[in-house]
């Protein structure tokens, strides 16, 4: 457990030893400085007068009423923009149709099977005017929640904008979810409506949905549920309960005036996952989460409205999707790519297929999709035209320097600068990340508190540490799209996350991160993925990332496993690269080639004690490695609750895989 984990960190007295080292760096073009949006000006107005910096985002906004206040903190109660009135959906698209951009495209979907939708901010406007209405008349008003269970199809966006609109919360639960999953959310949100669709296209095949979101719903307090046609496949069917989209929405009027709220007034409830089985419904509001996710979707991305291509390819389920797919392009009139399926299908080249046929010329995504991509080679990016692409980025988990380097060679052409942006579900938006246009970067490291934002790396006792050293990482300051609390759980919200650095009043991210000699931030993995070592805590990334800087190595994942003698022992788990001879690389010459390797990148220290070869690694859907589950394997335990993988095969895959052989010496 998350708290239980810092406690015993505290309590050894010990900080995160500093043992990698990382001396390249990337300056920005010239060209590309020269006509960015944010200079490095920006960090000084954001650190010499705070509230005027965000009161200066805020005017990114259309306010129906003017705030009278920028922020009103007592801790660890925020309220920003107070007494300011807006509505969201309206900044996301009526104002764009306004100003005389409503034949701007706002996105370029493309779905599964190869069938597209073109939306421009007119249409979007319609659609979305269509679905509040059709809201409104099955009972959603003010202040009522709705669960959202869809593939990545427009309707999707509209839901959410109609919500939005309406004053409603959304709360959207992943495609990918059991249905026991979506009922506890279901539950706790005390939802009315669910939206849902009867089928979900995945991997080239239809699947359902409808009978699974059918099972959730069961004995809870929603009353209909709406479901759009994507897979044309036969669904059960509730007479009085159930409504199709076409049906209620298509009939409904296209004309909706937008009622103006309370820049506190909640926009949405996002579940994630905690230290306990129970997930956390993060509550986010209306004003300060639209201003921080305009501003760091211009800035950080150096976003050109009706010039960019913007492309973020992450699940509109996950809070990335929610702020940089949805809220944050929307409400800077950006022209987006929407994807509906796996960067597979039909062939290992979809995603610069896409890039090629948009003209994408900003690419966000996530590190382990870029390992992906390095293990199928990089001869799929290079068939394909992607000059268009100017800025990349990374966000999820700490990347690696090798696949930093892959990102930037391969598929940047050494062209474009990547920001590797650091934030979480609870803090909304974009916290650590590059400037693109100022910014030298490091491979690997998020660099640097973006102007406006407080974030400090401090020891066990809340003291801020020197260069060079780690510690836990901390945000020390308020933040426009800090989440507002816990979903009916104020309790849990206070010791999660500020009762840890209580006396200094400071917001408990739950990662691990060090300053490197120059003062860049590296962060390391949350501080339960930390392992320590003969007293040396040494973060599962490191050694991860060392690993994969080796030729024969595509992909690993690190867990400590206990040990008699050092306390804890570094286990590996690694894919091979495809091209690499398996056999030969799975021989123990090669196992200790790979072990020294390790040593010789970070020092002897972090020696695995076993590497082991596997095919696939255990992977929640959102990408994540179940280091769990690894850690049951290294320590010989019986393989605990599989039921959040995306594959539950793979588990015994390496179970079977590992009988024939360890690579132990
Ligand atoms: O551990 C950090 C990691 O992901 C956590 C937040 O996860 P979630 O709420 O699911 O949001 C992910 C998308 C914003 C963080 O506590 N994380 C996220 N981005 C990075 C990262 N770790 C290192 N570098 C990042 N850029």
């Amino acid at each position: 457990m998350l708290e239980e984990d810092a406690k015993k960190m505290a309590e050894s007295g010990a900080t995160l030893s500093n043992l990698s080292t990382e001396s390249r760096s990337f300056p920005p073009s010239e060209e590309f400085a020269a006509q960015a949006n944010a200079t490095a000006e920006w960090y000084e107005r954001g650190d010499a007068d705070r509230d005027a910096f965000w009161a200066e985002q805020a005017d990114r906004l259309s306010w129906g009423e003017k705030w009278s206040e920028v922020l009103d903190w007592q801790p660890p109660f925020a309220k920003w923009f107070v007494g300011g009135k807006l509505n969201v959906a309206y900044n996301c698209v009526d104002r764009h149709v306004e100003a005389g951009n409503g034949d701007r495209v706002a996105f370029h979907w493309e779905g599964e099977p190869g069938d597209t939708r073109t939306i421009t901010y007119a249409e979007l406007q319609r659609e979305v005017s269509r679905t509040a209405n059709a809201l409104a008349e099955l009972g959603v008003g003010k202040g009522d929640r709705v669960a959202i269970q869809l593939p990545m199809i427009p309707e999707a966006v509209f839901s959410m904008l109609a919500c939005a609109r309406l004053g409603a919360m959304h709360s959207v639960v992943f495609g990918g979810f059991s249905p026991g999953a979506l009922k506890a959310r279901i539950e706790d949100a005390e939802a009315k409506l669910l939206i849902t669709s009867d089928g979900q296209f995945r991997r080239g095949k239809p699947a359902p949905m409808k009978e699974n979101t059918d099972e959730a719903v069961e004995g809870t307090s929603i009353e209909h549920v709406l479901v759009v046609k994507r897979t044309e496949t036969d669904v059960p069917w509730t007479e009085g309960r159930d409504v199709w989209w076409h049906e209620a929405v298509d009939k409904a009027s296209d004309q909706h005036t937008p009622e103006l709220f309370d820049s506190e007034h909640p926009l949405f409830i996002l579940y994630t996952s905690g230290t306990t089985g129970k997930p956390k419904g993060i509550l986010h509001t209306s004003g300060g989460y639209l201003t921080q996710v305009a501003y760091t979707h211009n800035a950080v991305f150096d976003h050109k409205p009706g010039e960019s291509v913007y492309w973020c390819t992450a699940d509109i389920g996950w809070v990335t999707g929610h702020s940089y797919i949805v809220y944050g392009p929307l409400a800077n009139g950006a022209t987006s790519v929407m994807y509906e399926g796996t960067p597979n299908t039909p062939h290992e080249g979809r995603h610069w297929e896409i890039v090629q046929k948009y003209g994408v010329s900003i690419y966000y995504t996530a590190p382990t999709l870029i390992r992906t991509f390095m293990k199928w080679g990089a001869e799929i990016p290079e068939k394909f035209d992607l000059s268009s692409l100017k800025v990349l980025g990374t966000v999820g988990e700490p990347i690696n320097p090798e696949a930093w380097m892959w990102f930037r060679e391969k598929i940047g052409a050494e062209r474009c600068p990547i920001v590797d942006t650091w934030w979480q579900t609870e803090t909304g938006a974009m916290m650590i990340a590059p400037l693109p246009g100022v910014t030298a970067t490091k491979p690997g490291s998020a660099m640097r508190p973006l102007p406006g934002i407080g974030a400090t790396v401090v020891d066990e006792s809340g003291t801020p540490v020197g260069n060079g050293e780690g510690g836990y990482l901390v945000l020390d300051k308020p933040w426009p799209a800090m989440l507002r609390g816990i979903w009916g759980d104020e309790e849990r919200y206070k010791d999660t996350y500020w009762s840890r650095f209580a006396e200094q009043g400071y917001y408990f991210a739950g990662d691990g991160a060090k300053y490197d000699a120059d003062g860049a931030i590296w962060l390391l993995g949350r501080v339960d993925d930390v392992m320590n070592v003969s007293g040396h805590r040494i973060s599962t990334t490191e050694v991860e990332s060392a690993l994969v800087s080796h030729p024969t190595v595509a992909e690993a994942a690190v867990v400590g496993a206990s040990d008699p003698t050092t306390g804890q022992g570094i286990v590996a788990f690694v894919i091979l690269r495809g091209n690499v001879a398996q056999d030969e690389a799975k021989g123990e010459e090669a196992i200790t080639a790979l072990r020294n390797h390790v040593s010789k990148e970070i020092g002897p220290i972090a020696k695995p004690r076993q590497i082991m070869v596997v095919q696939e690694l255990p992977k929640t859907r959102s990408g994540k490695i179940m280091r769990r589950l690894l850690r049951d394997v290294a320590e010989n335990r019986e393989v605990g609750d599989v039921s959040t993988l995306a594959d539950d095969s793979v588990m015994s895959l390496i179970q079977s895989g590992l009988k024939e052989g360890k690579g132990e010496d």
